[in-house]
Parts: structure tokens; C-alpha cells; sequence
């Protein structure tokens, strides 16, 4: 099916809405992504194998290493001291170690459930939407794959991932008055060393993402463990490079890497190879909504709960390498002798490895490339003790969160009886960046193409039944409509701080209000 034709200059267009949005607003044509699925995220979802990137990369990592060698080292065996304890009491406390709360408790959160969240990365808010109201969503989700038999999905023969973006279901929860709020409890987690730095946790955006409906027996949709949010990146100088992310990682103080700072965070660019399904907005939490109930090895979510930790590891992992391999070892002695700090070196000479990352695909990692951390998957046959630990059982309506460092993954194999299903929706902070995103994404949405992130191509554009900006109006007049990008923000706000204040002028500027 061919890709509808979009041209590359500036266009006004007029969007009608009832009440807030009868002006013309500039919205900024782009090209769209090749047409795809979720297979084309991830190089072992596509059949690609990792290895040597190109040369180039050797210089990007002796670039970071230079005149850092030795603190590099001293920080890497205090790492693995340290994951030896923590990877540990993971595997041991299993899926009871990821901090809940309910959602009517939220404005009240207990010092616990601060303390683990922020170490943890990870959270399930219980209750966000009434359980009856998610499972109507569920229905309706069902009449509108039904209604139109045309829909892209992954795999093509029995559908478990499906490229909808504007599904009634979704424009209901991504615009809930109860969902906003819980994303702005989590946003607030993260705080801003530059007082006056253009971001605003307690206004959150809509970024349009998929939904998964996992069918029981399905072993396709197999996501191992990976993070989102690009991959060499990370590494890279014009990628987290530019707001310096993760300096104190590379300069050998991983102690002092704040994965909560977000100021830091504004310049990256986290998608320099246009990849599909790479976030280019900042993102600070992944998030679902489930829509049944799903419980482990049910298809469902696995994370390493590990945050700083995990993420100066896998950081860290491609400058270092065994002095002897895993095979010479007997098998007994291969957690105590292979795993043992004084087994691993700097690599010496150049490499152009980064062990899990492939251009324009996301960050994955495994066993056998990032043995420190025990992400083998746990099976029902051999549940064993790793630290990917499931999501505890979630019912419908329960919203669950993962910072966008954590390793994550889903089940290989969906033992359960019934779908699990979720509705992807993450939780972004309003930026400049962000808002830029608005206007592409409120474009898309208008002619019913894939959110642009996405794989392009028709999308929904012919789809019976797609909302409206109308009714998406009916569902939130003012925060669901400003989230999405359709309605000015109010800067003459209470209790807004200088920047905050300045952020939402210059974001209605960017929106064309
Ligand atoms: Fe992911």
C-alpha cells in the first residue's frame, strides 16, 4: 500500500475543535518513517546478530576511555562488588522487591515507597482507572480491530502487537483525569539541577505509542531484555553526549550518576539513526496500562530493578573483557572464579563493540554479554533465581511505570489462559523538544497516520470509527487537550517557578497558540 505523500515545506492548516482550538496553527510537515512493526526496533527481533560495529565506534570508546583508564578500572571492580550483593538480593526477593501503591494513596506516599522508587526505578500504581471502565476500554478496543480487519500488526498471521495510535481506548486513557495525575506523581521524582531549565514535570504530554493484546500460547512477541530509548547513543558525543548523561559513568565515579537529574537530559538525541520505533521525545518513564489480568510468565513484563547500578554496567561493559572466557572454566566455578573482578581487564587495543547495541535499534543485553547481572529469562519450566523479575499479578486499570534506563523485558512465552493486554502509555514531561514533537504527532492524529515515530505508512487514515479532536474534547477539556498539543497552556498558572512559566510561553509559541 503506498505511503501517503507528504511534502517537506511549512503549512498552516486549520484543526477544528468546539470551543479552544478555531485558529490556524503552523504544523510542520516531516517525512515519515518507512512503513513497519515492532520486529524492526530490535536486531534480534529482525534475524540480526551482534558484533563489531564500524570502525568508528572503536574511536568513539577510546575517546571516552583517554586519560580515564585507571579510574575506569578502580570503578568497575567496585561495581561488580557492588552488583554482586545487590543482582543477589534481586534474584532472591523476585517480584515482591518492585514498589506498589495504590492510587488513592498517592498524594500521601509513604518514605518506603519513595525511598524504592527511586532506587528501583520501577512502580505499579494499583487502581488508576476503575477495573470496569479498563475492561470497557478492552471492548472497545476489540469492535475497533474488528470493525477494521485492515490494521498492521505483529505477527502478521496471529496478532499480538498492533499499530494503532488512535484507537478510542487509547485517546480515553492517555487523556484520564486519574492517569495524567499519576504520571505527574511519578514525573516529580526527577528533579532539575538548572532551576530555570525549560522542562516541567506537572505538565505532562501525550506521546502516541502501541498497545499489546498477547494471546495465550504466543511465543513471537519474545522481547528479551533491552532498553528503549536508542543504543549507541549513549556513547556518543552528539547522542547522551551532548547533555553529558552519563559522564561520572565514563569518568569512573559511577557512585556519583543521578539517573533522576533531567536537566541533563534536554539536549540528547537519543534516535540518530532515524530508527523505527525510536523515541525522540524525552520520555521519562515507559508505561503501561493493563486491560486484563495478567500475572507472571502470562506474557507480561519483566524488569531489572537496578537503576544506576544496571545502567553504569552496561555502560561500562564494552571497555572491559575476561581474562579468561567463560568455557575454561568448570561450570561450578563460573560464578565465583569467571565472574570475579580480578578475572576482568580494560580491553586492551581498540574495539569497536558495544555489546548489545546496533544503530538505529534499541539497547539489548543478555546473559552471555552482560554476565554480571543474571538476566537469564526465568520459564515456568525453570523459574530459577534472576534478576529480570516479572511484574507482580496486575488487574485491569493497574498503570505500571519503568524509568527509561531500566532493562526490561516480556515473558518468552504467554502461559496463561486469557490475553494480556496493555495499553503502552509513557509519562513525558512538557520541554521544548517535546512540544515540537506535539505538533508533529496532533498533525498525524488529524489525518489518522501512525504516531511519527512510528513506522509510517496509511496507518488508520481510513479507519471506521477513529475519534475526533471533538472527541477527544469530550474526554478531557483541558489537560487531556493541552497534553495532546490542542490547547494553550496557561502560563498565568499558579505556583509556577520562573522557568516553568517562561517554558509554557515558548511552548505556545512552538504549538502555534
Ligand atoms: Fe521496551
Amino acid at each position: 500500500m503506498a505511503s501517503p505523500l507528504r511534502s517537506s515545506f511549512h503549512f498552516t492548516k486549520t484543526i477544528r475543535t468546539s470551543n479552544y482550538f478555531k485558529r490556524n496553527v503552523t504544523t510542520s510537515a516531516q517525512p515519515q518513517k518507512k512503513e513497519g512493526d515492532i520486529s524492526a526496533a530490535f536486531a534480534s527481533l529482525s534475524g540480526l546478530s551482534f558484533g563489531p560495529l564500524e570502525p568508528r565506534f572503536a574511536n568513539v570508546k577510546a575517546h571516552l576511555l583517554s586519560g580515564n583508564e585507571e579510574a575506569l578500572h578502580n570503578s568497575w571492580i567496585r561495581l561488580l562488588k557492588s552488583l554482586r550483593e545487590e543482582v543477589a538480593l534481586i534474584a532472591e526477593l523476585g517480584s515482591t522487591v518492585i514498589p506498589e501503591i495504590d492510587f488513592q494513596d498517592i498524594d500521601k506516599a509513604s518514605s518506603t515507597f519513595r525511598v524504592e522508587h527511586k532506587k528501583r526505578g520501577v512502580a505499579v500504581i494499583r487502581n488508576v482507572i476503575p477495573q470496569g471502565e479498563a475492561q470497557s476500554l478492552k471492548q472497545e478496543l476489540r469492535d475497533y480491530i474488528q470493525a477494521n480487519p485492515q490494521t498492521r500488526a505483529f505477527p502478521k498471521e496471529n496478532p499480538q502487537v498492533y499499530e494503532l495510535y488512535w484507537s478510542p481506548s487509547q485517546i480515553k486513557a492517555r487523556s484520564h483525569p486519574n492517569l495524567i495525575k499519576a504520571q505527574r506523581f511519578l514525573m516529580e521524582f526527577w528533579h532539575s539541577k538548572d532551576p530555570n531549565a525549560l522542562i516541567s514535570s506537572g505538565h505532562p504530554t501525550i506521546y502516541a505509542d502501541r498497545l499489546r493484546m498477547r494471546l495465550p500460547g504466543d511465543s513471537r512477541f519474545a522481547l528479551g531484555p533491552h532498553v528503549d530509548g536508542g543504543s549507541c547513543e549513549r556513547w556518543e558525543e552528539e547522542g547522551y553526549g551532548r547533555g553529558k548523561v552519563y559522564d561520572a559513568i565514563f569518568r569512573g565515579k559511577w557512585e556519583d550518576f543521578d539517573p533522576w537529574e533531567s536537566s541533563c537530559r534536554l539536549p540528547v538525541v537519543n534516535d540518530m539513526y532515524q530508527g523505527v520505533g525510536a523515541c525522540s521525545v524525552f520520555r521519562m518513564f515507559q508505561g503501561w496500562l493493563s486491560l486484563s489480568e495478567t500475572g507472571p510468565f502470562e506474557g507480561t513484563l519483566l524488569v531489572n530493578p537496578l537503576l544506576s547500578r544496571s545502567t553504569a554496567y552496561f555502560l561500562l561493559r564494552p571497555f572491559f573483557t575476561p581474562k579468561r572466557p567463560a568455557e575454561l572454566f568448570t561450570k561450578g566455578a563460573q560464578d565465583d572464579a569467571f565472574l570475579a573482578a580480578s578475572n576482568w581487564q580494560l580491553k586492551p587495543g581498540p574495539s569497536s563493540w558495544l555489546h548489545g547495541a546496533t544503530p538505529g535499534r534499541g539497547q539489548e543485553l543478555n546473559a552471555l554479554l552482560h554476565p554480571h547481572l543474571n538476566l537469564k529469562m526465568p520459564t515456568l519450566q525453570e523459574p530459577g533465581r534472576s534478576a529480570m523479575v516479572h511484574m507482580p499479578k496486575v488487574n485491569p486499570g493497574d498503570y505500571v511505570s519503568w524509568h527509561c534506563d531500566t532493562i526490561h523485558a516480556v515473558d518468552g512465552v504467554h502461559t496463561g489462559s486469557s490475553d494480556s493486554s496493555v495499553l503502552y502509555i509513557p509519562a513525558c514531561p512538557l520541554t521544548i523538544n517535546n512540544a515540537k514533537f506535539l505538533v508533529r504527532q496532533r498533525e498525524a492524529f488529524t489525518h489518522g497516520w501512525p504516531c511519527p515515530d512510528f513506522g509510517g505508512g496509511v496507518g488508520e487514515s481510513k479507519h471506521v470509527g477513529r475519534p475526533t479532536v471533538q472527541d477527544l474534547e469530550a474526554v478531557s477539556a483541558d489537560d487531556g487537550l493541552r497534553a495532546f498539543g490542542l490547547k494553550s497552556w496557561d502560563s498565568g498558572e499558579d505556583g509556577l517557578a520562573e522557568g516553568q512559566r517562561l517554558l509554557l510561553e515558548r511552548a505556545n509559541k512552538v504549538l502555534g497558540f
